[in-house]
C-alpha cells in the first residue's frame, strides 16, 4: 500500500470557523470546573453523536501507554467518572498506576479538554447507583462480555446474551460484581480553543493545594 498523504483536506471550512470563534472570557476563568460544565454544556448542543465520548490514557505497569474512547457519565469538583468492566486491559493498567489521563474533542466547536490526574474506583453504591440507570440490554451485556479478552466468534456472545436473558427474566438485572467506575481527580486541566492559522488559544490549570494555578500557554 502506498503512502496516504493527508493534507488540507477542508482545511477552509476549519479555517472560516476557526475566524469566527472568539474565547469568550476563557482567560478570565479562576477555577477548571466551571468552564468544563460550560463547554460541555455548548458541546451537548452542538456535536451530533457523543459528545460525552472523551479518549482514556492509561499506562500499563511496564510503561507502555494505550487510549481508547469511554464515555464520560459524570463529572463535578471531585473529579470525572466513566464506567468500565473490572477485569479489562484499561483496569488492570489503572489498578497497577492510577496515573491517567482524559482527552475530549468536540469538532464543531473546534475545542479539546485535556485532564490529567490518578484514578480511583468509584464506591459500589456509586456504581449500583449508575448501573441501575442502564438500558437493560446495557446490564446484561455487562455479564456477557469479559471485556478484553479474545472469543471465537460472535455467536459465542450472542448465546451468552440469551442465556443471561434467560437466566434474569422478570428480575432487574444486578450490577456484575467485575463492572465499576472510576474517578479521575484532575492535578491539570487544559481547555484548548481552535483560532485561526494555528494560533490557538490555550489555557491550563494546574492544582495547587486546595486552589489553582493558571497559566496561558503558546499554540
Ligand atoms: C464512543 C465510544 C465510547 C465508548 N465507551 C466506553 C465506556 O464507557 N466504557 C467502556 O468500557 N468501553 C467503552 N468503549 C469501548 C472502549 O473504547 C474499549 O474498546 C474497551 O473499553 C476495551 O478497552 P481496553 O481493552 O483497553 O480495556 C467505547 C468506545 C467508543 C468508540
Amino acid at each position: 500500500m502506498g503512502t496516504l498523504r493527508i493534507d488540507r483536506y477542508d482545511a477552509g471550512h476549519n479555517e472560516k470557523s476557526a475566524r469566527k470563534r472568539r474565547n469568550w472570557g476563557m482567560f478570565d476563568r479562576t477555577e477548571p470546573f466551571e468552564l468544563f460544565a460550560e463547554w460541555f454544556a455548548e458541546a451537548r448542543r452542538t456535536e451530533t453523536v457523543n459528545p460525552d465520548a472523551v479518549c482514556l490514557a492509561t499506562v500499563s505497569p511496564s510503561g507502555v501507554p494505550s487510549a481508547r474512547m469511554v464515555l464520560l457519565k459524570g463529572f463535578d469538583v471531585a473529579g470525572f467518572v466513566f464506567y468500565s468492566n473490572g477485569e479489562s486491559a484499561k483496569a488492570a493498567d489503572m489498578s497497577a498506576n492510577p496515573a491517567a489521563a482524559l482527552c475530549a474533542y468536540w469538532k464543531a466547536l473546534g475545542r479539546q479538554v485535556r485532564i490529567e490526574g490518578n484514578v480511583a474506583p468509584v464506591s459500589a453504591a456509586e456504581a449500583d447507583a449508575y448501573f441501575a440507570t442502564r438500558a437493560r440490554g446495557s446490564q446484561i451485556g455487562a455479564w456477557a462480555s469479559e471485556q478484553s479478552r479474545p472469543v471465537d466468534s460472535r455467536a459465542v456472545l450472542e448465546t451468552r446474551v440469551a442465556e443471561l436473558e434467560r437466566k434474569w427474566a422478570g428480575q432487574l438485572v444486578p450490577r456484575p460484581p467485575h463492572w465499576g467506575g472510576w474517578r479521575l481527580v484532575p492535578q491539570r486541566i487544559e481547555f484548548w480553543l481552535d483560532r485561526p492559522d494555528r494560533m490557538h488559544d490555550r489555557l491550563a490549570f494546574a492544582r495547587i493545594g486546595t486552589g489553582w494555578t493558571r497559566q496561558r500557554l503558546q499554540p
